[in-house]
């Protein structure tokens, strides 16, 4: 459940200003305030009126990054590259092990709300593939053993061992 209230999301704007062309920034902290990972269509439309910016506007932001959702979403989206250069013929067997570690399939999230898993393309390291992304972080060279130890810290909130596995 979304942890938002107008407060929280008029401070946000505020600290970047109430400047439209922060609007990026903004969506990004309300997003990771929320407690979902998105910006629902209610928020949207807040910051779209405080703003004084058309929601077409706001809409299009949201729908042209890939980073931003308006559905609720786990705290670590796992982005796996599907793309020909870095699948091959594993890109099938990426996903299944995701699926078999986290106990979820594609585009769903686990119960407990800490792993959504996605398809990306692309993510600029195809020299690593089998890749997965979560944020900023890449992880590649992915095996099965490797995709469990990253189901496992992203459950565990345990950050440090995911900077271990990440390249
Ligand atoms: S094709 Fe997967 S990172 Fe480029």
């Amino acid at each position: 459940m979304s942890r938002l209230t107008e407060a929280r999301v008029l401070e946000i704007m505020e600290r970047y200003g109430n400047e439209a062309q922060q609007l990026v920034a903004i969506l990004l902290d309300v997003q990771e305030a929320s407690g979902e990972n998105r910006v629902s269509r209610e928020w949207a439309g807040f910051i779209a009126e405080k703003l004084d910016v058309p929601l077409a506007k706001v809409y299009e932001i949201i729908t042209f990054y890939t980073m931003f959702s308006t559905e609720p979403r786990g705290e670590h989206v796992v982005e796996i590259c599907q793309s020909t250069p870095c699948g091959f013929d594993k890109a099938e067997q990426v996903v299944a092990w995701f699926e078999s570690a986290s106990g979820v399939t594609m585009g769903q999230t686990t119960p407990d709300g800490k792993v959504t898993l996605m398809r990306t393309s692309c993510v600029g390291a195809c020299d690593l593939g089998p890749v997965a992304k979560i944020g900023d972080e890449v992880f590649g060279n992915l095996t099965e053993e490797k995709v469990r130890a990253i189901v496992a810290a992203c459950r565990d909130g345990n950050r440090e061992r995911m900077g271990e596995l990440a390249c």
